[in-house]
């Protein structure tokens, strides 16, 4: 579900006209429906309520400062994986007990920046970090617990390049060590070894993966309280899925019906579930909007060339992932019904939908039917909510877009557009060696 939808034609985002965000604010330009992003966040809450899970946010998928408040304000933690993350957390007010920090390579001054706001968790990635993580605890007297993120071996059957619970990935510790690591920091008084993590992959769009790894780490914590360790917490990580097509992803029901009873009886023995979605709350709650720039015709092929590419929105090129893209104003007849892969609409004609980046891999679709479209028009890329911005960059010096957050009729400018003095700011000046 989302709040994008068409009326006599024309996009709206909740109650917001795209084609006048796109002249107040200029493209391309990320737009975001609140509702949405609320919805999606009550949504999974209500499914899993049975658990009383904490939710931490996943701020890698989308991690605007403001949208991260309108996830605080409902009570959400965050997942973070870097210093940067933790420090976007902080500013928007979350409360560091709710915060959880993943990442296998995380360095001592970020530990140190955790460790003195009072994290909550550290998902531990390795022997070597924990040691490190307990010795810089031990020398600043501080104290936090850790969850050892374990890696379950199971196919989430998605694409390679997220798949992250299989014995080849850099993720996690084997879990056939897991027992010999409790055994050899299962008592650290400043780095308190009390819970098992587990993050399978994104998107998982079946629940027997997530049913596979958490009969697995139920195992293991059994085993683990045999051997005397306390084990009070199940973080299962993220990985829900998205509608990239209408109705693609599973509900939040189907998942929870498989999984809320095999962690019940956790829960009823006081342990405490944590879950850590990104994509499944971000990624339908935006959509870049952008340009026609040009129409261009090669051999028998059209392309459509935006005014925004692989920089804004790396996916497609990164992952060959497939995002709608529909002209926001279209006649009756090409009114989308649906978001498919082949829409069923009369008087399509196919083009490739490229960007202006110089790469051939900088196109968003291939041969993808579409209504018809000149230069000048609006285009949205639909769910593009999550692993957009906050993986946008300015490959070839281009400013990265705005952000712009709907709720209702209003709208709000979150980000403004970055500007050629911004591509160079940070860039030192060789001419005044003094500020060197
Ligand atoms: C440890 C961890 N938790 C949570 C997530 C969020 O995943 P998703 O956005 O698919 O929910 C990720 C993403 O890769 C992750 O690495």
């Amino acid at each position: 579900m989302d709040r994008f939808t068409y009326r006599d034609g024309q996009l709206y985002c909740e109650d917001v006209n795209l084609d006048t965000l796109a002249v107040e604010f200029g493209t391309p330009l990320y737009v975001y429906s609140q509702r949405t992003l609320e919805h999606h966040y009550d949504a999974l809450s209500a499914a899993f309520a049975d658990l009383n899970p904490l939710i931490c946010y996943s701020i890698k998928s989308c991690g605007n400062v403001n949208l991260l408040k309108v996830l605080a304000d409902r009570g959400s933690g965050m997942d973070v994986v870097s210093g940067g993350e933790l420090f976007r957390a902080i500013r928007a007010g979350v409360n560091p007990a709710k915060i959880v920090y993943a990442g296998v390579g995380k360095t001592d001054v970020e530990i140190k920046y955790a460790l003195g706001q009072g994290l909550g968790t550290f998902n531990i990635e390795s022997e070597a970090e924990f040691e490190n993580i307990a010795h810089i605890a031990h020398k600043m007297q501080a104290t936090a617990n850790a969850a050892l993120r374990i890696n379950p071996d199971v196919d989430p059957r998605t694409h390679a390049k997220t798949t992250t619970g299989k014995k080849e990935s850099k993720f996690g510790v084997d879990i056939e060590r897991a027992k010999r690591f409790f055994e050899r920091y299962g008592r650290d008084a400043h780095l308190k070894l009390n819970a098992i993590h587990l993050h399978i992959g994104s998107p998982v769009y079946s629940v027997d993966p997530y049913a596979d790894a958490i009969e697995k780490a139920l195992t293991l914590i059994d085993e683990l309280r045999g051997m005397g360790y306390e084990v009070n917490t199940i973080d299962i990580g993220g990985g829900f899925g998205a509608d990239y097509t209408t109705d693609q992803s599973p509900s939040y029901a189907t998942y929870a019906e498989q999984i809320v009873p095999m962690l019940r009886p956790f829960v009823e023995a006081g342990g405490k579930i944590i879950l850590e979605p990104g994509r499944t709350i971000a990624a339908n709650a935006g959509v870049l909007l952008s340009r026609v720039q040009y129409i261009k015709t090669g051999g028998a092929k059209k392309f459509v060339i935006l005014d925004t590419g692989m920089n804004h929105l790396i996916r497609p090129a990164m992952y060959e992932s497939f995002h709608f893209i529909w002209p926001t104003n279209v006649a009756p007849a090409h009114e989308p019904a649906a978001r498919l892969e082949a829409m069923p609409n009369e008087g399509l004609e196919p083009a490739d939908i490229v960007g202006p980046i110089c790469e051939t891999g900088d196109r968003f679709a291939k041969d993808r039917p579409l209504p018809p479209v000149a230069r000048g028009d609006l285009m949205a890329i639909f769910g593009a909510g999550a692993y957009g911005m906050v993986m946008a960059s300015n490959y070839n010096a281009m400013p990265r877009p705005a952000e712009v957050l709907v709720n209702g009729s209003e709208a709000h400018l979150i980000r403004r557009r970055e500007t050629y003095d911004d591509i160079i700011a940070a860039e030192v000046n060789l001419e005044s060696p003094a500020s060197l």
